[in-house]
């Protein structure tokens, strides 16, 4: 029998579970699903946004998995944390552990006034509106959304994501787990323009089209987009390729008709504001404002909060990249969120590269010192860095999944706790198993049914424990 801990059951954990759980190569496996928080499901619940009701869903299809016989969730064990088990300890207790833990923290500007008040990572962000019990109390509720004004930096779907949340009505987001508090300063929040700003061009925006599409879509928001800010990238004058030149990504080919059909009739500025082609309902009380060229350099403060954002403006270099052009644009803005990408965090006891921000690994396999480690596997994020759609974790999980069953057979010579749970509960921990998380979501149901809304998420860690801990509720 192989028996392996899984720790983080985000996407790649549980798609490195199904993976052991769907090779024939070693029939009796046992698989242990660790997470640092009594819930599962890692980013899908904690990130993906709430009005995103489909991609939430395929938590259905991560839950048969944990369902499964021969899998088990073990909620509220943290691994390399103060509370919680190290990775030597946890190598006692199976013959592998895979490392599945994601890339929880923000990556910084580095540019004058970043912590201003008002001015947050979309990290923060995201995790408020998701409930993630790690934020508490938080300032958002009280005074970010007092803004009228909000600057996204960065043209990722992270971005698109905290602006589509700031731009859409909160009425629409009632029907969605929102917890109360950010449901009640979204309904009361006077933001009334949402600027995404991009340092390059929208050729080398990140989004995908959907989710530029869905900004159009918007009840209540208008898109405006500046056709000559768009007319200064080549592959916006030139979608059918420029001479000598690769032709363009089919995704960097949509989002430039999308951003083409908004931006017929005028820029921004022109016509009232409001482009002939630009999408939304003629009461539109919000726009989004797409920008581009346009490098942060500095938050502007007044009266000790941030009141603005000064960017340099760029322009294309011949080399894909921009170069400055010695000119700049003040945007107004009281709330800023900075949407530059996600970073991976150390976890103590497990070699990482800080400058990657992932563990070192060879194929799925950690290395120490250049050499892979027995029994130390990584998968997701932590492995492979910040980027890639949830369904990009099963191909990497089954990579790392390949290596750990090649080594299968010196892997079971090592030995195993025969009850793991068992250990971790002598050594002081408190698991929180699959009937404490089914517990959680009937208190959230339950906790929903009062407000006259579905499923409402707690977001607080007392909240979920109690919860959990009420097995019989
Ligand atoms: C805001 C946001 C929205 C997104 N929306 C979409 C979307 O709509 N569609 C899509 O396809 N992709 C989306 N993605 C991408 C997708 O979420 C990721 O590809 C995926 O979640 C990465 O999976 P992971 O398992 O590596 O990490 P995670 O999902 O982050 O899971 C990591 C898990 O490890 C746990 N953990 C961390 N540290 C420890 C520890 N020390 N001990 C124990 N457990 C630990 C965490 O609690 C967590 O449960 C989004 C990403 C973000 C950031
Ligand atoms: N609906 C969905 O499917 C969905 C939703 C959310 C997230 N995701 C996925 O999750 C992953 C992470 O998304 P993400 O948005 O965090 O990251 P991302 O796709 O890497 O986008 C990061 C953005 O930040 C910009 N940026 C980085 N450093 C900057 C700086 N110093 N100043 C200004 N701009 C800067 C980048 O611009 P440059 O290109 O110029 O570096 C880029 O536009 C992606 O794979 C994404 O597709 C998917």
């Amino acid at each position: 029998m192989l028996s392996v801990a899984v720790v983080g059951s985000g996407p790649s954990g549980v798609y490195t579970a199904q993976a052991l759980l769907q090779q024939s190569l070693v029939p009796d496996v046992r698989v242990h699903v660790l997470d640092r928080l009594p819930t599962p499901y890692g980013l899908v619940r904690y990130g993906v946004a709430p009005d995103h009701e489909k991609i939430k869903s395929l938590q259905n299809s991560l839950r048969a998995v944990l369902e499964d016989e021969r899998v088990t969730f073990v909620g509220n064990v943290g691994v390399g944390g103060p509370d919680g088990v190290s990775p030597a300890r946890l190598a006692e207790l199976y013959h592998a552990v895979v490392y599945c833990v994601g890339a929880s923290a923000d990556r910084a500007l580095a540019v004058p006034g970043e912590g201003l008040p008002g001015s947050y990572s979309a990290t923060r962000f995201v995790s408020w509106y998701s409930a993630h019990p790690d934020i508490g109390a938080d300032p958002f509720a009280r005074d970010a959304l007092e803004a009228r004004s909000a600057v996204v930096i960065g043209v990722g779907n992270v971005a698109v994501d905290v602006a589509r949340i700031l731009a859409r009505g909160a009425g629409e987001l009632r029907r969605t787990d929102v917890p109360r508090a950010a449901l009640r300063a979204l309904e009361e929040s006077r933001v009334r323009e949402v600027h995404i700003v991009g340092r390059r061009g929208p050729s080398q925006a990140r989004f995908t089209t959907r989710e530029l599409r869905e900004l159009g879509a918007l009840p209540g928001a208008r898109v405006v987009v500046d056709p000559t800010e768009l007319a200064l990238d080549p592959a916006y004058a030139a979608p059918d390729g420029l001479p000598g030149a690769l032709p363009l990504p089919a995704v960097v080919r949509r989002n430039l008709e999308v951003l083409r059909g908004w931006s017929v009739g005028g820029g921004a500025g022109a016509a009232g504001d409001m482009p002939g082609g630009a999408p939304g309902s003629a009461d539109a009380v919000r726009r989004i404002r797409l920008r581009f060229f346009l490098r942060p350099v500095e938050l502007l403060e007044r009266g000790g909060r941030v009141a603005g954002v000064r960017f340099a403006r760029t322009a294309p270099d011949e080399a894909g990249g921009v170069r400055d052009t010695g000119r700049y644009e003040d945007v107004e803005a009281q709330l800023v969120l900075r949407a530059v990408g996600y970073r991976g965090v150390e976890l103590p006891g497990l070699p990482f590269d800080p400058v990657r921000g992932t563990v070192p690994h060879a194929a799925g396999r950690v290395l120490r010192g250049g050499v892979p480690s027995p029994g130390e596997y990584v998968a997701g994020w932590i492995k492979r860095g910040p980027t890639g759609v949830i369904g990009s974790n099963r191909s990497c999980a089954k990579e790392t999944v390949a290596s750990l069953l090649a080594d299968a057979a010196a892997l079971t010579r090592r030995t195993a706790a025969d009850d793991p749970l068992a250990v971790l509960r002598e050594w002081g921990l408190r698991p929180v198993e699959w009937a404490g998380w089914l517990s959680i979501e009937r208190a959230e149901a339950e906790l929903g049914r009062s407000l006259g809304r579905g499923p409402v998420k707690i977001p607080d860690w007392a909240g979920l424990l109690a919860a959990a801990r009420d097995e019989n509720g």
